[in-house]
């Protein structure tokens, strides 16, 4: 029921689906695979492409990497989880999607503006000497 808190609900369930498909990767759906590719351990970006309060858009890998504080960088996918565009390139800590206006907080994935209502599945990284890499 709107405004019940069912909202929260959902989204909760939407996270916690997210995180089950993190850790069995081979449970997961096609969509949820789009969302969420298998790049454990890989170098996703470089630390001098990812500026702080903006990031990059990893096109090839479909994901974006954001810095929103000096030194702490934070990765999610790149797929909006309105209807599945592909989020812009991450500015003043906002990851926005070109399609309808959702936007997303740089710092967490969540969604600050719908439609969407769900965060962005993320990714834990860290920076490993010039780039910055899965865990
Ligand atoms: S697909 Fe991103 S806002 Fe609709």
């Amino acid at each position: 029921m709107p405004g019940d808190g069912s909202y929260g609900r959902r989204e909760m369930l939407g996270a916690a689906g997210v995180a089950v498909c993190g850790v069995a990767l081979a449970g997961c759906g096609t969509d949820d695979a789009k969302a969420r590719p298998n790049i454990k351990g890989k170098v996703i970006a470089k630390v001098a492409d990812v500026p702080v309060g903006g990031g990059k858009l990893v096109e090839d890998l479909n994901v974006v990497v954001t810095q929103p504080t000096q030194g702490v960088y934070k990765a999610f996918s790149a797929t909006c989880t309105h209807k599945g565009c592909k989020v812009g390139t991450p500015k003043d800590n906002v990851i926005r999607c070109p399609c309808h206006g959702s936007e997303f907080a740089a710092d967490s994935g969540k969604p600050t503006k719908g439609p969407a209502t769900a965060p962005l599945a993320s990714f834990q990284v860290k920076a490993e000497g010039d780039g910055i890499v899965v865990v």
